[in-house]
């Protein structure tokens, strides 16, 4: 090898070694960690802590909208996938009711991201609920707790674009929600799919 191409080489892995990681959304290691952050959201009152591992969480058969859900579950960089993440969902049927206490554990469960870091389920679109027992309607939306190694535990919320009662709700209207609404495309059968990818923050 000549003397000139040694030293291209070894300039060009400087330069590598100097720019900064950029990964999705434009988000840099170095410095803007945060802007790969996907927001937390509350916990809200119906969590179970034991919901079965399983992709299909319409166990009953239940009347609703067809979903299916997926999306990949990114980690410390922004754009390295997590494998053996575990995702935790749960949300209220097509009328808004949740199954606080059966042990169906209806429209709950957990499911592991795989080696692509990516994960999916099946379900129906959930319906609103009134808020506290009060008036004001909560929009349609999918709770998540996401656990990985490594990184810190998320808590959030999925919402639906279209859905009337964003605006009114004191959650899903704060701006960082924004990138937690998701437009669902519709098949010819009238079923429904999204996806959401989450990224997490190392611990
Ligand atoms: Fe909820």
């Amino acid at each position: 090898m000549s003397n000139n191409r040694r030293e291209f080489i070894k300039k060009g892995a400087l330069l590598i070694a100097a720019t900064p990681l950029i990964g999705m959304n434009g988000c840099s290691k170095d410095k803007e960690i945060n802007k790969c952050t996907t927001s937390d959201d509350i916990l809200g009152p119906y969590y179970r802590e034991s919901a079965p591992f399983r992709a299909d969480l319409n166990v009953n058969n239940q009347l609703g909208t067809l979903l299916t859900l997926s999306g990949t579950v990114y980690g410390v960089d922004c754009e390295t996938p997590l494998s053996e993440a575990i995702i935790d969902v749960w949300h209220a049927d097509h009328t808004g009711d949740y199954d606080n206490s059966s042990a169906d554990y209806a429209f709950r469960g957990k499911i592991n991201t795989d080696s692509n870091g990516r994960y999916e389920f099946i379900t129906i679109v959930p319906g609103q609920y009134l808020l506290g027992g009060g008036s004001d309607y909560r929009p349609g939306h999918i709770h998540f707790k996401i656990t990985a190694s490594n990184h810190n535990d998320l808590v959030t919320q999925l919402y639906f674009a279209g859905d009337p009662f964003i605006s009114s709700d004191p959650w899903a209207s704060q701006e960082d929600a924004a990138e937690r609404t998701v437009t669902l495309a519709v098949d010819s059968n009238g079923n429904k799919t999204g996806i959401f990818n989450i990224r997490l923050t190392p611990s």
